[in-house]
């Protein structure tokens, strides 16, 4: 006889993406496979909303564009809502600790999207709040943008993440740099990093990449040397060279210490593949359009800071179908999450 505890769960359990490497890969495989189907449902205007009735917290204490949006829209698509805080409009962390603030979003809410600064900070809400939480960036790590990043090398390469390789380029350091190297490490994408000392990934990433890529038949490489790091890759990956939070003070280090590392029209051809792409998170510093980027001209003589205007508007660019892909991805995360009917397929 079956009774209640022999019966199979009807979906998986709703889960936070804290970091990357806390979805297995066939999890992540799982929410690219189905953000590819709602970006094609949307496209044909046949989406059914899987998110009805859900509220989300949008909490964000540092500054975004693409990733707020594609949580807003993303939940207004699928019939949910969500409640925009950002860093003055909600009493964390000056007048209420990040523990009672959780508590009381947890009995209202059915899940937290959190922009903020250290790690433990998304950490305490999933602790506390007992609901699913993204982390929509922290100093530390970005997993959602990993998301989209992989969602665009498949779409673009049109072929198996074991085929693939891409590299990182500048400051290695950062949020972007590490969650692409441990998600796209974990599907067996051969990844490699081209950054000088001091803007490497700490060694405790680097381990994980590594053992992600054993387990999955990827690789990691971890070196300054460029040229070495480039030759014959299908993507290129650059991000600012100084993040959210950091002091502007360290322009002037960054750019001394990075400008080897910038990609222009001679990285493109040094990678000896006619059909490389180039890939950035967004914001980029690529011309004079900002108050970074005229400064840097008139400081420096860089047109462009990490990547040249030249590259970022070529035809090797995918860097709005990754904005873009923001949305599908975060999408299929909170329904993974939230609503039981993706486990069962019926979302497709
Ligand atoms: N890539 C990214 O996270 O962009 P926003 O800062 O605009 O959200
Ligand atoms: N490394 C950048 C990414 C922005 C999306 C930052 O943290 O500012």
């Amino acid at each position: 006889m079956t009774g209640i505890v022999d019966a199979p769960p009807a979906f998986t359990p709703a889960k936070s993406l804290l970091k990357d490497g806390d979805h297995s890969p066939a999890q992540v495989l799982a929410t690219l496979d189905l953000a590819d189907r709602l970006k094609a449902q949307r496209r044909a205007g046949t989406e059914t909303p899987g998110l009805m009735g859900k509220n989300v917290a949008l909490v964000f204490e540092k500054a975004s564009t693409r990733t707020r949006s594609a949580f807003e829209v993303a939940l207004r698509d699928q019939g949910g809502a969500g409640v925009y805080f950002d860093s003055t409009s909600s009493h964390m962390g000056s007048g209420e600790s990040v523990e009672d603030t959780a508590k009381v979003l947890g009995r209202m809410f059915d899940g937290i999207a959190y922009r903020g600064f250290d790690q433990t900070d998304v950490e305490q809400l999933a602790e506390f709040s007992g609901i699913p939480v993204w982390n929509a960036l922290t100093d530390q790590w970005h997993p959602t943008q990993a998301l989209a990043d992989l969602m665009t090398m498949r779409e673009s390469a049109a072929r198996g993440f074991g085929d693939m390789s891409v590299c990182f380029i500048g400051d290695s350091s950062d949020n972007v740099a590490r969650s692409l190297m441990v998600s796209a490490a974990s599907l067996g994408v051969d990844v490699r990093i081209a950054s000088p000392a001091g803007y490497q990934p700490d060694d405790r990433t680097i381990a994980m990449s590594e053992e992600a890529a054993k387990a999955s038949g990827g690789s990691v490489t971890v070196t300054a040397d460029i040229d070495t790091a480039i030759d014959g890759v299908d993507f290129l990956y650059t991000d600012v060279w100084l993040s959210m939070g950091e002091k502007e003070s360290l322009w002037e280090e960054r750019i001394t210490a990075l400008r080897p590392y910038r990609i222009d029209e001679s990285v493109i051809d040094a990678t000896r593949n006619p059909h490389v792409k180039f890939m950035h998170c967004l914001p980029s510093f690529h011309d004079r359009a900002t108050t970074i980027g005229r400064a840097a001209f008139e400081k420096y003589g860089l047109d462009g800071i990490e990547v040249s205007d030249h590259v970022f508007r070529s035809d090797h660019s995918i860097v709005f179908e990754q904005a873009e892909n923001r949305l599908h991805t975060i999408k299929a995360l909170m329904i993974e999450s939230l609503s039981p009917r993706s486990v069962t397929g019926s979302q497709a």
